[in-house]
């Protein structure tokens, strides 16, 4: 009898440890950053770099290639404030030896599940990306 109530109680124990597990699991992760025909400032092609944002949340951003208006960047990026219906943000920057310049944005409501090659225009060109909500 002591040994069921036991089994039981563990069993229980596993479910709420279960339930929280997938709660605190929730995240967003974007990746598969990459853009075409981007232009920067009419001395050649920009040196372009992401920033990510979800909400008011800083993500990070990425490195950025010299000389590049079709870049592709393998960063990746794993936001777990981020939940449904917050703006997921990625920012397309140009590198410069002062100021840097902002080419352009993507926004999109955060909804579940797997979002693969969403894509929105930046100037002439066009920056593509996947996130998943989990
Ligand atoms: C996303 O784009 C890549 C590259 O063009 C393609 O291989 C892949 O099948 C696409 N995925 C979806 C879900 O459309």
């Amino acid at each position: 009898m002591a040994t069921i109530m036991t089994l039981r109680l563990t069993c229980v124990a596993l479910l709420v440890v279960v339930a929280h597990l997938e709660l605190t699991d929730a995240a967003v992760r974007v990746w598969g950053m990459r853009a075409s025909r981007l232009e920067g400032d009419p001395t050649g092609p920009p040196d372009p770099y992401l920033k990510v944002w979800c909400g008011s949340s800083f993500a990070g951003m990425t490195q950025f290639y010299r000389d590049t208006s079709s870049p592709s960047w393998n960063a990746e990026f794993h936001i777990p404030s981020c939940r449904a219906n917050d703006n997921l943000k990625l920012e397309v920057w140009d590198k410069d030896l002062n100021v840097d310049d902002h080419l352009g944005t993507c926004i999109t409501q955060v909804r579940y599940g797997s979002n693969n090659n969403k894509s929105c225009r930046v100037g002439k060109g066009t920056l593509t990306y996947n996130y998943k909500l989990s």
